[in-house]
């Protein structure tokens, strides 16, 4: 079991990429900012896309079990009451008198005194904190023009709850029976007092969660399904398997609703911390819902009637955004000149291919360059760039993780061939214009080993 992130990477430099790179900006920077929360620019955009397409690949499109749904974010509010978030949903704090700060209990071994941050809260002599108190993380808003109690509503801190609540709409009008799964991705919104680690823990995260209903004496058996298939999933997408760890939830620690949680753990610059978790939340969810809704939650069949035990993965994007950086980042010296690269899974890379023609002011290779750019487009991202010499061309390209480049140069005007630049190997091969296309699509559906 490794200790120590092997690689690169450290929060703070995949921050500073992402940040020159234009795949994520500190929000409202204009304006001081805000705490832990992000914008996501154009590079990251495409990337979020590319991780929530390829979980939506995995879970709903090459299965026969599964359907989508996509819940709205402010509900009625008697749902967090019969979920348990309004009574349960919250973090032990203790606030500091000294300096007015305000820690999560559980956390005070790794959070930083407000006077002296060398010294952990309650370690000074300053130091004055309080009993812990319980804070409930649930954002709250009103629906409608008068704002009064009963007018609160709350920003979901889960999607899950919105999946169990159309349990029976679903059950009705598609053609599901256990086992079987709802999936959804959606924003979720948590009031985190110690959010931050960068995109780690922050107030407003997308979730990918799917919800599987099962015969209660099955729930053991595809809780251990559901932690496989999900370490798979990040395996797949090229996570050093080194660096993941499922790790079993103490009865202590458990969630209200859980029976059994088991943590996919990631080893991030900062350590070992949880990437993803996989719940068997037993029938608590449908059971709470029937009883304060008055609508029976069940299973009905042929001859059978019961009420399903559930099976939760669930994954923040940002958190598998992180993970996916942190992994592929690298930096080495490659004739002298040190480079830094995002060994990025190719179907997670932001741009498949870059299209460069070799002299940027040569008017027949920006013609041929820009004939092969609008074709490759229609088929997946790519990238044209005829700015600066070819070798920062490259650099760009490796830092923002494009694992194709093609270079359009004397030769291809007169045979027809381009280089083709592998983005970790670092070999060119010539290859003839019109295969181009083909060739990158059938690289995309190949496995991929990170670092070659
Ligand atoms: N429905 C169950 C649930 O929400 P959770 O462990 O609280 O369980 C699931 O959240 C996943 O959502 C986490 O494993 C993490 O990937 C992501 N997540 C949770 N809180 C987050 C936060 N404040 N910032 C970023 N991601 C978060």
């Amino acid at each position: 079991m490794l200790e120590e992130f092997e690689g690169a990477a450290t929060i703070e430099k995949v921050a500073s990429l992402c940040r020159r790179r234009a795949f994520v900006f500190p929000t409202s920077d204009i304006y001081g900012g805000l705490g832990s929360s992000f914008d996501f620019g154009h590079y990251g955009v495409l990337l979020n896309q590319n991780i929530k397409g390829e979980w939506q690949r995995s879970m709903i499109q090459e299965r026969d079990d599964m359907v989508a749904l996509d819940s709205a974010v402010i509900m009625n509010p008697q749902v967090w009451v019969a979920s348990g978030h309004v009574s349960g949903f919250s973090d032990p704090m203790v606030d500091c008198r000294t300096c007015k700060l305000r820690f999560r209990a559980d956390h005070l071994a790794t959070s930083n005194c407000g006077k002296r941050p060398s010294k952990r809260p309650g370690e000074d002599a300053q130091c004055d904190l309080t009993e812990p108190r319980h804070f409930n993380l649930m954002f709250e808003t009103h629906v409608g023009a008068v704002r009064d109690d009963a007018s609160v509503a709350y920003l979901r801190p889960e999607t899950a709850q919105g999946i169990f609540v159309n349990f029976k709409n679903v059950t009705s009008s598609l053609r599901v029976r256990p086992p079987f799964g709802i999936a959804q991705i959606g924003k979720s919104f948590r009031n985190e007092i110690t959010p931050g680690n960068f995109l780690f823990r922050v107030r407003e995260f997308e979730q990918m969660e799917m919800e599987y209903f099962v015969p209660p004496a099955e729930a053991d058996e595809w809780h251990r399904y559901w932690i496989e298939q999900r370490v798979g999933w990040h395996t797949g997408l090229g996570v050093r398997p080194s660096h993941l760890r499922v790790r079993v939830h103490d009865a202590d620690e458990l969630s209200h609703y859980s029976r059994a949680t088991s943590d996919i753990e990631y080893l991030f610059p900062i350590g070992w911390q949880e990437l993803e978790g996989v719940a068997n939340r037993g029938d608590y969810d449908l059971r709470q819902h029937s009883e304060a809704s008055g609508t029976t939650l069940e299973w009905i069949g042929h001859e059978e009637r019961y009420v399903p035990y559930v099976i939760e993965p669930a994954l923040g994007v940002g958190r598998a955004f992180l993970t996916f950086l942190c992994d592929a980042y690298d930096e080495e010296v490659v004739a002298d000149r040190p480079r830094t690269v995002l060994r990025l899974h190719p179907r997670l890379a932001p741009v498949k291919a870059a299209v460069l023609p070799l002299i940027g002011k040569n008017t027949a290779m920006v013609e041929q360059a820009r004939g092969l750019y609008e074709d490759l487009r229609k088929a997946l991202s790519a990238e044209y760039d005829d700015a600066a010499a070819i070798g920062k061309r490259y650099r760009r390209q490796d830092e923002i993780g494009t694992p194709w480049a093609l270079t359009i140069d004397e030769q291809t005007l007169a045979d027809g061939t381009v280089t083709l630049r592998d983005r970790d190997t670092l070999q060119q091969e010539r290859i003839p214009l019109d295969g181009v296309k083909r060739l990158l699509l059938d690289r995309l559906d190949e496995a991929w080993h990170p670092r070659g």
